[in-house]
């Protein structure tokens, strides 16, 4: 079969395009012959047809990039991001839920009927079901400014760090906007995965301790590539995965797998650090 993901003159939206996944999204996509806007807010190098800087922590930053951006889109891939740690809490909040899904939000009126959104979350969101109700608060919120006050306010609110709230919020705001967004024929999903060598991996050991960062990664033995948390983001979004939506698929290599069947056990895994995660 001949171009079997589907991609081949596609026009499709990459954010963090600039690093890690983001940019090993772009470069697939390149190569499965999609025309490929890249949008982050530091430079990008990878051979994209159009790049646009832009900072997800602003909001007029964020419309002219959506307005720059011609349509039709068929796809958004949105994988920029900010660790926890060296950064506020809030910008964490505005990078990786606020202003993604403004972007998103704004981008809809170009996504055609068939189109497809997929996001990056983490497996530090698990077990973001239990605190659904508190994750729904920011999610209902709708526009920028207004999630952005939500996140000023409630800072101390946002357990266990302010990185793992906002990927469980993710997951959240995947699972609920995608049985709206289906209505208009356009998918919603998100991966959640473990430790992956990019940039960001030595901010989560400085930050979490690599004891922490080791504990995450389980059964498989070894960290992600960034490439393999591309390949199953490109997969979400082909139009071949036009039945799947609303996932919020793990791509951990089997560590949540074995927590849930008792196979991993959290508390001694993560020792003392294990009861606030
Ligand atoms: N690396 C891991 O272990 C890991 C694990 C789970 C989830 N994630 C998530 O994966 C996604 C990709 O991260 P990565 O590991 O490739 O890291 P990375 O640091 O290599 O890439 C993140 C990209 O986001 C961009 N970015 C940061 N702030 C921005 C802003 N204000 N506006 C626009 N772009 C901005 C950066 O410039 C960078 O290009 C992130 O959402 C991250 O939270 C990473």
């Amino acid at each position: 079969m001949k171009d079997p993901l589907g991609y081949s003159g596609l026009h499709v939206v990459v954010t963090g395009a600039a690093s890690g996944m983001g940019a090993a999204t772009a470069r697939i996509l390149v190569q499965l012959g999609a025309r490929v806007t890249g949008v982050d807010v530091k430079p990008t190098q990878a051979p994209v047809d159009l790049v646009i800087e832009a900072d997800l922590r602003d909001p007029d930053s964020i419309a002219e990039a959506a307005a720059t951006i011609n349509g039709p889109v068929h796809a958004v891939f949105s994988c920029a991001g900010l660790p926890g740690g060296a950064f506020p809490p809030v910008d964490v909040l505005l990078v990786n839920f606020v202003g993604a899904r403004h972007f998103v939000e704004l981008l809809l009126p170009k996504i055609a009927p068939g189109g497809a959104i997929a996001a990056i979350a983490s497996n530090a969101a698990m077990g973001w079901q239990l605190q659904l109700s508190d994750l729904m608060e920011l999610v209902t919120i709708d526009g920028f400014g207004a999630g952005k006050k939500w996140c000023e306010e409630n800072t101390q609110r946002m357990e266990p760090d302010a990185y793992s709230f906002s990927k469980k919020v993710l997951n959240a705001w995947v699972a609920s906007r995608a049985a709206t967004l289906i209505t208009e024929g356009i998918r919603l999903n998100c991966i959640n995965p473990g430790p992956t060598d990019t940039a960001m991996m030595p901010h989560f050991v400085e930050h979490s301790g690599a004891q922490i960062v080791d504990a995450f990664v389980g059964p498989i033995g070894r960290h992600s590539t960034a490439e393999e948390q591309a390949w199953p983001l490109v997969f979400l979004n082909s139009p071949r995965s036009s039945y799947v939506n609303g996932e919020t698929f793990t791509t951990d290599g089997g560590f949540f797998g074995a927590v849930q069947t008792g196979q991993l056990d959290l508390a001694s895994l993560f020792g003392e650090a294990g009861q606030q995660t």
